[in-house]
């Protein structure tokens, strides 16, 4: 009940969410991409998880103990947890900015949504901050804005939570897609043809599998063959490109290698479900994932 309340009271807000997350995402994009692989750190590649989730709970927590330390009037150390807590935000939005302009429709909406809270909290928090400089006796309208802060940055993390949770925006597209043992046969009948070795040279090209569409891509005498829909947000990646002997997604542009589905660039930071080939004696072929 509250929460459909809540959920109708954020869609509400498409009606500036919308057009400012557009706005945004032109400029964020424009002065993220010279970045080039230091835009992946801040997805965390490196780290195989989204970072911008594994830095959102500190500035929180560090913000509720500031405020609960103001109350029980221990000045210094509120102080110092509020300078953790602005310090991860700033964190948390870096990397937050390059998840965002990697994500399109009602999950920007929300994101922008998300964003704004967050950046009227921070902004709440700072002055709160410079007002405490000094040590000054009288420290009510610095700890009103700490708690004010606080409840907007809880809402801004609930609106957030919703752009994970329940439109899966940085979630594994194949995150219920267990390994699979079996052979499987596949049906060419997409491609047209019945050999695979007459496929155009580093071509992606849309196969079936049972009930999973693959991309199976020939590079001189080898096949690859990896899952269609992009790890990061669904794309198909039969739509891609090989380039350095990975599959480009046509969407965001991660990349995935060919032989064995390893992210090499982002925004994804889950690798691609990849699958082995083998002939049959009838003269066929049969795919199984391969070990993660
Ligand atoms: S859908 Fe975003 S990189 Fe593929």
């Amino acid at each position: 009940m509250i929460g459909r309340l809540l959920t109708r009271l954020i869609d509400a807000q498409a009606a500036w969410s919308r057009p400012l997350g557009d706005f945004n995402h032109r400029w964020m994009a424009a002065l993220l991409k010279p970045l080039g692989p230091l835009k992946d750190v801040l997805h965390g590649r490196w780290l195989g998880h989204p970072l911008h989730s594994a830095v959102t709970d500190i500035p929180i927590g560090a913000l509720l103990v500031s405020v609960l330390l103001d109350l029980l009037d221990l000045r210094a150390a509120a102080d110092v947890s509020l300078v953790v807590a602005i310090a991860f935000m700033l964190l948390a939005a870096v990397s937050g900015v390059a998840d965002y302009v990697d994500t399109d429709g009602r999950a920007r909406e929300r994101a922008t949504v998300h964003s704004a809270l967050m950046v009227v909290g921070l902004v709440v928090l700072v002055v709160s901050l410079a007002l405490r400089a000094g040590d000054p006796p009288e420290r009510t309208v610095p700890v009103i804005l700490s708690i004010i802060g606080l409840l907007l940055v809880t809402a801004g993390a609930y609106v957030g939570g919703d752009v994970v949770y329940l439109l899966g925006n940085m979630v594994s597209r194949h995150a219920f897609r267990g390994p699979g043992t079996k052979w499987v046969a596949l049906d060419l009948a997409p491609t047209g043809l019945t050999n695979l070795g007459l496929l155009p040279e580093a071509t992606p090209t849309r196969v079936r599998a049972g009930i999973n569409d693959l991309v199976v891509v020939r590079v001189g005498d080898s096949l690859h063959a990896l899952h269609a829909v992009c790890a990061h947000a669904g794309a198909p990646l039969a739509e891609g490109t090989i380039v350095d002997g990975c599959l480009e997604c046509p969407w965001h542009g991660s990349r995935f290698r060919l032989g064995d589905g390893r992210a090499q660039r982002g925004p994804t930071v889950y690798d691609q479900p990849a699958y082995e080939i083998r002939t049959t004696e009838g003269g066929g072929y049969e795919v199984r994932r391969s070990a993660g």
